[in-house]
């Protein structure tokens, strides 16, 4: 496991979007698999700028979410598809056939989270996963529980995580209460990871995750079990490391 600590949240993006590219770059049809929320925007923005100044396409991408709210119609303004169009994917060259968004309105979520699955496989797995951390230790929408979830399935939301996403909403019940997510194993059969975290509120996760035992009530902890793991932090993010490079 890599760890890099940035000075401050632009700092971080710069990194992120800098690794992001450099993948990009060499693998012209790279897999993708991309968060949503507050930490990957500067990211995104920094990515929309290389695509508009320097060249960087991503015409052959494809790219499958982490997650999906429940209920929420794609084009409503809090549903994470409206989320990856405003913030990237309609500054970009992505084409349209190769974005995955699991749909949170399919009749049958159960069919919907075989068929993500299925994607994913069918598109060769991804190759480069960005993930951002819940402050409870979550990684897409896989909440602290008494084991790891294999595959893309529906999860009910901790009650930490609805009132950390509230601030998107008007109302905190207008927060859906469940979502589609990719689940750990999912996750750790991806090749590559980018875990990115900032601010204080993540201090305690990070540590915990990176430096403490392995289990499913810090579901990112699990990272430290994978082979090709990349951890960019601010300087906040990484104040309780105790080993931060
Ligand atoms: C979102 C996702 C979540 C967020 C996490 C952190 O697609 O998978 O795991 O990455 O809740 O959210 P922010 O970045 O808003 O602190």
């Amino acid at each position: 496991m890599k760890i890099i600590v940035a000075a401050d949240y632009d700092e971080m993006s710069k990194l992120a979007a800098n690794h992001v590219a450099q993948w990009v770059r060499q693998n012209p049809k790279a897999v993708l698999g991309l968060p949503t929320g507050g930490t990957p925007l500067g990211m995104y923005r920094n990515l929309i700028e290389m695509h508009r100044g320097s060249n960087l396409s991503f015409k052959d991408v494809t790219t499958f979410n982490l997650d999906e709210y429940v209920g929420l119609e794609p084009h409503h303004s809090n549903s994470y598809r409206y989320y990856m169009y405003e913030n990237f994917f309609k500054h970009i060259d992505v084409q349209e056939h190769n974005v995955n968004i699991p749909d949170g309105t399919a009749e049958d979520l159960e069919q919907e989270c075989i068929h993500y699955e299925d994607k994913i496989r069918n598109a060769g797995g991804i190759d480069l996963m960005v993930l951002g951390l819940g402050n409870n230790g979550h990684i897409g929408f896989n909440e602290p529980s008494d084991r790891f979830p294999a595959t893309t399935h529906v999860t009910k939301l901790d009650e930490s995580t609805v009132q950390a996403n509230a601030r998107f909403f008007e109302r905190i019940d207008q927060v859906p209460r469940y979502s589609i997510t990719i689940g750990i194993g999912s996750i750790m059969r991806c090749r590559r990871i980018l875990l990115l975290a900032s601010g204080k509120a993540k201090a305690r996760a990070i540590s915990a995750a990176l430096e403490g035992p392995v289990t499913p009530s810090l579901p990112a902890s699990i990272l430290q079990f994978h082979p090709d793991v990349t951890v960019i932090l601010d300087a906040e993010a990484a104040s309780k490391l105790t080993n931060a490079v």
